[in-house]
Order: C-alpha cells, then sequence, then structure tokens
C-alpha cells in the first residue's frame, strides 16, 4: 500500500512564530516539513536560510524537507545539511554541477533530491533516477507561495510514476505548488506520493482534520 505524506511548507506560516507554526503543523499530524530557500538569484524572491533551520531544528524530529531554490546549490549544501536538513532537494534548472551536488547530499548523510519546474520536460533529469530519493514536480512556476496550480504538469507526474515504476525505483514523487484538496487528489491519483503545500494549510483553524483527508486519498494503480 501507498503511504501518501504531507509536507507543509513553512512559506505560508506565520514568520514571527515560526517555531509555533512548526509544531502547529507537526501536531497536525504532517509528515515532513518543507522549508522553501530562495536566493533572489534562481527566484525573484529571498527567504530564508541556514541559520533559521538550524534554530528551528531543535524545536522537532520531524524530518525537515529542504527545497532550495539557489543558483549554483553545491556550494551550501553543507550548510544546510549541518543545519539539520534531512532532505536536501537541487533544481535541475539551477547553474552548478548537479551530480556533484546530489553526490554531495549523499555523503553527508542526507537524502537528495531534485526538483524541476513546469517547463522542463521529465527526461532531462532521467538519468539522475537512480542518484535521488525524491523527484519533486513544481505544479507553479516557483518564487512564491499562492499560486494557480498548472494543470499541464500533471502529466509529468504520470511519466515519473511510470519510469519509476519500470525501472523498480524507490523514489517518492512530491508536488508542490497550488496544492489544495482538489488539486492534490488529481496528483495522487497521477502517482504523487508527497504533497507539499503552503497556503492551503497554513491558512486553516484545523490543520489536522485537512491533512487527514489528503492522507486518505486513493492512489494509483499501477
Ligand atoms: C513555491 C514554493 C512552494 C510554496 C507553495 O516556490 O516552492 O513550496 O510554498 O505554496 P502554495 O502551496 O501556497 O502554492
Ligand atoms: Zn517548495
Amino acid at each position: 500500500m501507498v503511504m501518501i505524506k504531507v509536507s507543509p511548507s513553512m512559506l505560508s506560516a506565520d514568520f514571527s512564530r515560526l517555531g509555533e507554526e512548526l509544531k502547529r503543523a507537526e501536531n497536525a499530524g504532517a509528515d515532513w516539513i518543507h522549508i522553501d530557500v530562495m536566493d533572489g538569484m534562481f527566484v525573484p524572491n529571498i527567504t530564508i536560510g541556514p541559520s533559521v533551520i538550524k534554530a528551528l531544528r531543535p524545536l522537532s524530529k520531524i524530518p525537515f524537507d529542504v527545497h532550495l531554490m539557489i543558483e549554483d546549490p553545491v556550494r551550501y549544501v553543507k550548510d544546510f545539511s549541518d543545519a539539520g536538513a534531512d532532505m536536501i532537494t537541487v533544481h535541475a534548472e539551477s547553474e552548478g554541477n548537479l551530480n556533484d551536488a546530489i553526490k554531495k547530499i549523499r555523503e553527508l548523510g542526507r537524502s537528495p533530491g531534485i526538483s524541476i519546474n513546469p517547463g522542463t520536460p521529465f527526461r532531462t533529469i532521467e538519468e539522475y533516477m537512480d542518484k535521488v530519493d525524491l523527484l519533486l514536480i513544481m505544479t507553479v512556476q516557483p518564487g512564491f507561495g499562492g499560486q494557480a496550480f498548472r494543470e499541464e504538469c500533471v502529466q509529468k507526474i504520470t511519466q515519473a510514476r511510470k519510469f519509476i515504476d519500470d525501472n523498480r525505483l524507490n523514489i517518492e514523487i512530491a508536488v508542490d505548488g497550488g496544492i489544495n484538496r482538489g488539486t492534490g487528489e488529481i496528483c495522487v491519483k497521477a502517482g504523487a506520493t508527497v504533497l507539499a503545500a503552503g497556503s492551503a494549510l497554513f491558512s486553516l483553524a484545523d490543520m489536522a482534520a485537512e491533512i487527514k483527508i489528503w492522507k486518505s486519498f486513493e492512489t494509483y494503480r499501477p
């Protein structure tokens, strides 16, 4: 049986109370916490860095799913690992050597992930599939929370699911951007196993009830 994981994105949390927001998501049944790192270069926005992750780390044992939207990510992989990131995901479109970044994440004992923007075809990253633990399919153009889900990305989930199953790989397929109850269910049916979501979860007074529904979505049938 496929277990669906929910990874609430701290980008939509109240930044003046990050510690409490982390606990709120954890207590609501989150499996992972999605942390969006933006450098103002790879995307036109700047968020948080390793020092904030380090400050949050002692508050919770929940896996930190760190999404690096930064150029040449290999430069910062060690800093994020030292800060307590469990999964470190780098972008296929970023500058720098992806193989080196993935290798370094693995050497540091963390789980490497690779992410693709809506405009990037799945076939361009097939060669990395035997090296990563996580494929993060962006369902919006990265940079900001609260954008509308891009339906055309669903076929990429189907494609990735088939590739992973055909090659008997053990990789989570995560989706990120515009995920809510409706779009999340579509993605899970197409083969996603992790739902990252910011605005749809942190805006709720009762995040727990919503997470429970998402975790019960009927999964794809191979
Ligand atoms: C967007 C980030 C997302 C963002 C999603 O660039 O990578 O993780 O937090 O936010 P929502 O769920 O509001 O689209
Ligand atoms: Zn993200």
